[in-house]
């Protein structure tokens, strides 16, 4: 069952992330609290998931410099969630089953968890440079090892910033409260590849560029990853009306409590469980071009991008 599975690859992953946290202690731990609070609390590891799949299929790499670009990728994504919950954003109390960072710890222990989780994202995606002062690394050299860990902070980097995350929150954020008619699906689908495709382009990228993936095959990646994404956030909109708080996590009717033209309220609801399905079928059928696709993690790639058409959280 691709449930079991998923759920037994999350669990590894929280291993992973387990490792790279910091400890709660010093005159600043509060904050620290907070951020280990927000991460523990829960959540579907998706995009470590992408990454740590998208690295293998492509022959994989040490463990010393994937695991922590993977726990960086959820602690970027869940620094973003605990900004998003704000009440200056989108004012939701709950988050992943549990009171959200700023319920729970404050408002400005919200806003400062976030921001430790963004920086301690990049202190520990650049501890995999430790690896390169170990021995026993001829196989693929320190110099190819060190050019793959540069451009995988770089994607890192941008995909989050504000020519991809960010800038997709902020005209989330300013399309807030405009009367539907003002809003332009051009506009929808610049927040959906923004504030949701593009962690999730960067996750396959990073995985991909670690294994030593060539330049065209991390592009047809990066597509993978915007219709993935796209869908991803699509569905989102959908749960936030049909779905079930309790398995969700998170409060049903965010958007429409926030004004939120979304791609549902603009296309419908028929609509947008069609073009959820079309978007997922079209990146399995890139994904089956790249070299890789017929490996375990290629196959499981696929499961895994059909099986989030159907999630309920
Ligand atoms: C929620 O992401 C925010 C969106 C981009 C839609 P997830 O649905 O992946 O949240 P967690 O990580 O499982 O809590
Ligand atoms: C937020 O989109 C995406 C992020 C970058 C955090 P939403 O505001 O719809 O996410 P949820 O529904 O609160 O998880
Ligand atoms: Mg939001
Ligand atoms: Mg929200
Ligand atoms: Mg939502």
């Amino acid at each position: 069952m691709i449930e079991d599975l998923i759920a037994e690859k999350a669990r590894y992953i929280d291993s992973v992330i387990d490792q790279y946290l910091p400890a709660e202690e010093g005159l600043a731990r509060n904050v620290i609290c907070a951020m280990n609070y927000s991460i523990h609390a829960g959540g579907k590891r998706l995009r470590p998931m992408l990454m740590m799949e998208s690295c293998e299929m492509f022959g994989g790499c040490v463990e010393g410099i994937i695991n922590p670009f993977m726990a960086a990728i959820e602690m970027i994504h869940t620094y973003s969630l605990c900004h998003d919950d704000l009440p200056a954003m989108d004012n939701d109390m709950y988050r992943r089953g549990k009171l959200s960072t700023f319920a729970k710890f404050g408002e400005a222990m919200g806003i400062l968890a976030g921001d430790g989780l963004l920086n301690y994202a990049f202190e520990t995606a650049m501890g995999s440079f430790d690896i390169l002062e170990q021995d026993g690394l001829d196989e693929i050299g320190s110099l190819e090892l060190s050019y793959r860990i540069m451009k995988a902070l770089r994607i890192l980097a941008d995909k989050a910033g504000i020519f991809g995350m960010i800038g997709g929150q902020v005209v989330d954020i300013e399309t807030e409260d405009k009367p539907a008619g003002e809003v332009t699906m051009d506009t929808i689908m610049y927040i959906h590849e923004h504030k949701t495709a593009a962690m999730i382009e960067s996750s396959m990228m990073i995985g991909a560029t670690l294994a030593g993936a060539a330049r065209e095959q991390i592009e047809t990646l990066e597509e993978v990853g915007s219709d993935v994404g796209l869908a991803f956030q699509i569905m989102d909109d959908i749960l936030d009306i049909t779905g079930d708080e309790d398995v969700l996590g998170k409060p049903t009717g965010s958007d429409e409590k926030n004004n939120k033209v979304t791609y549902v309220s603009m296309k419908g609801i028929d609509k947008a469980r069609e073009d959820v399905n079309r978007l997922s079928q079209n990146a399995v059928m890139r994904l089956q071009n790249l070299p890789g696709s017929n490996s375990k993690s290629g196959v499981f790639l696929k499961d895994l991008i059909e099986y989030l058409i159907t999630r309920s959280s």
